[in-house]
């Protein structure tokens, strides 16, 4: 049996999810469903990062110790993911025991092949926060968290030759295609890659919140490292079921700005261990909301569960990856939002829904005859789609399909019809909205079962995808969108 791995980002656990977190994670949903649509094995892993200093501070922000934070910050990304019909596999947090044991073995391979070394680390220091500031967020040689003056200090750390690994990764770009997807963000990375690459401190000591590092347990292993032996750990390398089974990775789905340590730093820490890379790195970009970042100070967050409940979920997945199709940015807007409900899931899906089982309500024979509208239809290009990781493109083809329905529908007026000749574009509008009912699960998994039940089919994998005699128990329901009339 073919086997599909997929990852998210494991998200830090210092706020509830927004829409950013929700994109990426109803990407890879779409994508498990696809694969299991196809009968495949698959292995959808999220969860959550929780160690290091940003999450120690926010947790000493909300008066917390950072364990009984986490624990209770954990929930809201459970809840969601639920709420929003997230179809994981595996949720897994940074502070779960066998992530420790297994991270800890991670490092002494490291340790073992010779590619950690001692040394001094330096950076911006702020005193009365007792916090490394990154020299990018220095601002004016003070802390851009208390405002105070930074110093430049050192403290003995470990390093991670990643230098050693630049020609290795960079003979990997060229010779695969499809390790980092879209080629643009693959180009980045190589032309850093083509500058200098810096060993990587790999430990602070000045870091409580985290994994001990087991060379010298006075010291605790980078926030970065630990967060990314989650992809091996969740499947318990090196010698789990789980692992041998599903690594590599077919995909780890990630924001633009964390494609370095996906593309550069995690491959060479698995090629300096002895493990096969993994197949993609699929990078998208960046949501705004109303044309401007999403930020604390702004506290313009979106909350997707608040969306979902507000408006549906599948309202909001079909958004998402309609708007903003994988490796561009995008900006959210309700108006956006909104006038996508009204304009394609209304207007196109749902009242082609409603008008056909009306017609089939009030038809009383039976319904059979040839098929003419297959040939609107590309299930290979959308396959082909979905198996590059272009979702967007899927779905646009799918909808396509269904605006050529309504189309065929309209021109037929199959109101003015009577026997067979009715009897056919019914079978025709029926083997539709089926084949619509499997292309869309993956999508929106709730919209696709309320189709499936209206036409009483079940259940059906990709294979069913095909034009024929429908077979269904017609059930008219209730409508699968509501218009939205407010202003907004
Ligand atoms: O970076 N638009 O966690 P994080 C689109 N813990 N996607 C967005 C987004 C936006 N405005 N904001 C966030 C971390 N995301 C690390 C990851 S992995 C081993 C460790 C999404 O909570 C996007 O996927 O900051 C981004 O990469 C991720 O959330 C960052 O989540
Ligand atoms: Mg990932």
């Amino acid at each position: 049996m073919e086997k599909f791995y997929v990852t998210t980002p494991i998200y830090y656990v210092t706020m509830k999810p927004h829409i950013g977190h929700a994109y990426t994670t109803i990407i890879a949903d779409i994508l498990a469903r696809w694969h299991r649509l196809k009968g495949e094995e698959v292995f959808f892993l999220t969860g959550t990062d929780e160690h290091g200093s940003k999450v120690q501070k926010a947790a000493s922000e909300a008066g917390k110790n950072p364990q009984e934070f986490v624990d209770g910050v954990v929930e809201f990304y459970k809840q969601a993911w639920k709420a929003l019909n997230i179809s994981y596999d595996k949720f897994i947090r940074t502070t779960d025991d066998y992530h420790i044991a297994i991270v800890r073995k991670f490092i002494k391979k490291l340790w073992d092949t010779g590619d950690i070394f001692k040394s001094k680390y330096e950076g911006w220091y702020c005193l009365p926060d007792e916090t490394f500031i990154p020299e990018s967020e220095v601002q004016d040689g003070k802390c851009p968290y208390c405002g105070r003056a930074v110093q430049k200090i050192q403290e003995d750390a470990y390093f991670f030759s990643l230098s050693k690994y630049k020609d290795t990764l960079l003979r990997v770009f060229s010779e695969d295609e499809r390790f980092v997807i879209p080629k643009s963000k693959a180009n980045e990375m190589v032309s850093r890659l083509n500058g200098e690459v810096k060993d990587l401190d790999i430990t602070r000591q000045s870091i409580d919140w985290g994994i001990k590092f087991p060379i010298d347990e006075t010291q605790t292993i980078y926030v970065w490292v630990d967060a990314l032996a989650n992809y091996i750990s969740a499947l318990g390398w090196p010698d789990g079921e789980d692992f041998k089974k599903f690594w590599p990775a077919d995909v780890h789905i990630v924001g633009k700005e964390i494609l370095w340590f996906h593309s550069v730093i995690w491959p060479a820490m698995l090629i300096s261990a002895g493990v096969p890379l993994p197949k993609t790195i699929l990078a998208h970009g960046w949501w705004t909301v109303d044309g401007q970042k999403m930020s604390k100070s702004l506290g313009n967050f979106v909350d997707p569960v608040e969306i979902a409940n507000k408006y549906s979920v599948d309202s909001l997945r079909y958004f998402l990856i309609k708007e903003m199709p994988v490796g561009e940015d995008g900006d959210f807007s309700e108006s956006a939002l909104v006038s996508r409900i009204n304009g394609e899931l209304v207007a196109d899906l749902g009242n082609l829904l409603s008008r056909v089982l009306t017609l089939v309500d009030r038809y009383k024979g039976s319904i059979s005859g040839e098929i003419e509208v297959d040939k609107e239809l590309d299930i290979e290009k959308v396959s082909d789609m979905l198996d590059n990781y272009n979702v967007t493109g899927a779905l646009e083809e799918v909808w396509k399909f269904i605006r050529s329905i309504n189309k065929y529908f309209n021109d037929k007026e199959p109101w003015k019809l009577e026997g067979q000749e009715l009897s056919k574009v019914l079978n025709n509008s029926l083997e539709a909205l089926r084949i619509i009912s499997i292309l869309l699960e993956p999508f929106m998994p709730s919209t696709s079962l309320k189709i499936k039940e209206q036409l009483g089919v079940g259940e059906e994998k990709l294979d069913k995808a095909k034009f024929g005699q429908f077979r269904g128990k017609v059930k008219r329901g209730e409508n699968l969108f509501t218009k939205v009339n407010a202003k907004v």
